[in-house]
This record gives C-alpha cells, structure tokens and sequence, in this order.
C-alpha cells in the first residue's frame, strides 16, 4: 500500500516516537511517506468555496500539492497529540480542514490514527477526538483500520514503554 502519515507534532517527541515505530514495523510491505506541516506553508482553510467548482484550493501555497499526496494514497495514518482537553493538534487540523478541497477524493481510504497525551488513556479526551475521526469515517466511508491512544508527556516517555513500541511496530505497522 502507498501510506501517507501526517505528523501533527511540531516536536520530536513521543508523536514522532510513535510513528517511527509504525514505520518500522510497516515499512518492509509498504511504500510510507511523512507530511509534516510545520515544515509547510498551508494557509488555513477560508472557507471560500471556490475549491468545490474547480480543480483545487485557491491557495497558492503547499497546500494543492501536500492534498495531491494524500488523495493518491490507499492509506493515511493521522498522528497527533492532545492538545487542550480532547483537541487534535492545530497542525493536523489545518491539513484535514485544507482536504475539503478534494474531500470526496478521499472516500473509501483505509485509515488509523495515532493519538498521544499526556493524560491516561481512560481519559474522555482520546475519546472525543476519537469520535470525530469516527464522524469523517462515516462520511468517506473510510476502512477504519485502528484508533490507538499513548500515554506520554516527556518528549523521550513513549520510547521507554516497551509494550507500545512493540505494539506499534508489530501489533501494527508488521500486520500492514
Ligand atoms: C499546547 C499543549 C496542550 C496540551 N494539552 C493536553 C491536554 O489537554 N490533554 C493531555 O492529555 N495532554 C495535553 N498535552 C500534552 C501532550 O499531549 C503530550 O505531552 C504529548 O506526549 C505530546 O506529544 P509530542 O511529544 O509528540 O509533542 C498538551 C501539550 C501541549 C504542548
């Protein structure tokens, strides 16, 4: 499969962690590319519509391209850590607004999700943001292949729990 990651941690932390131990286990089968947008000039998505009656986003920026990539793959890995009780990541956020540019491109795609918090994972925040990629399944009609929560603070916290390095790379990225 072609799989498409966006990394919505600005750091190299535990969102990082997680996706690197995903790859590794993922990468012998898989073709994998990493959309990182902090590195990206994307404009947030205004609304303007313009997008539904032609080819793509007005914005002349890394956003057409960076839709392109996404829309191409047979997967996409969302990755991010909570911010602010139960929220994704801005940076994530901003890419997901930006597919509404291609949105019905991106039926029928086969996703996971990476959620990382530092709050434990009973915590109701995993479990709204969980919904709502619950909600953009439902619309695309997307294969949902697994929603997975960490819990980590420290930047180096994640590497340490064994159990979800080993999850990650084998439970997960290897079964691919
Ligand atoms: C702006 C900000 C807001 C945060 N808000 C929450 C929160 O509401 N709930 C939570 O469990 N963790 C929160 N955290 C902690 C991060 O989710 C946690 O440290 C995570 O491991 C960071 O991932 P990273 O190392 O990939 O950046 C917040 C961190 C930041 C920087």
């Amino acid at each position: 499969m072609k799989i498409v990651i966006i990394n919505g941690s600005a750091r190299k932390g535990n969102t990082l962690t997680a996706i690197n131990a995903f790859i590794k286990g993922a990468s012998e089968k898989n073709e994998i590319e990493i959309i990182e947008p902090d590195k990206l000039n994307i404009a947030p998505c205004k609304g303007c519509g313009v997008c539904q009656c032609s080819k793509g986003c007005v914005d002349k920026d890394d956003t057409n391209p960076t839709i392109d990539k996404i829309a191409a793959a047979d997967m996409i890995l969302f990755a991010t850590p909570v911010y602010w009780w139960g929220g994704m990541s801005a940076q994530l956020k901003l890419i997901i607004d930006k597919c509404y540019c291609r949105g019905l491109q991106l039926k029928n795609k086969k996703v996971g999700t990476i959620v990382v918090g530092g709050s434990p994972v009973d915590s109701i925040q995993y479990e709204l943001i969980d919904k709502q990629f619950d909600c953009m399944a439902k619309y695309l009609s997307w294969d949902m292949l697994f929603k997975k929560s960490y819990y980590a603070t420290a930047r180096d916290e994640l590497e340490k729990n064994k159990d979800s390095m080993n999850e990650l790379e084998g439970g997960i990225g290897k079964n691919l």
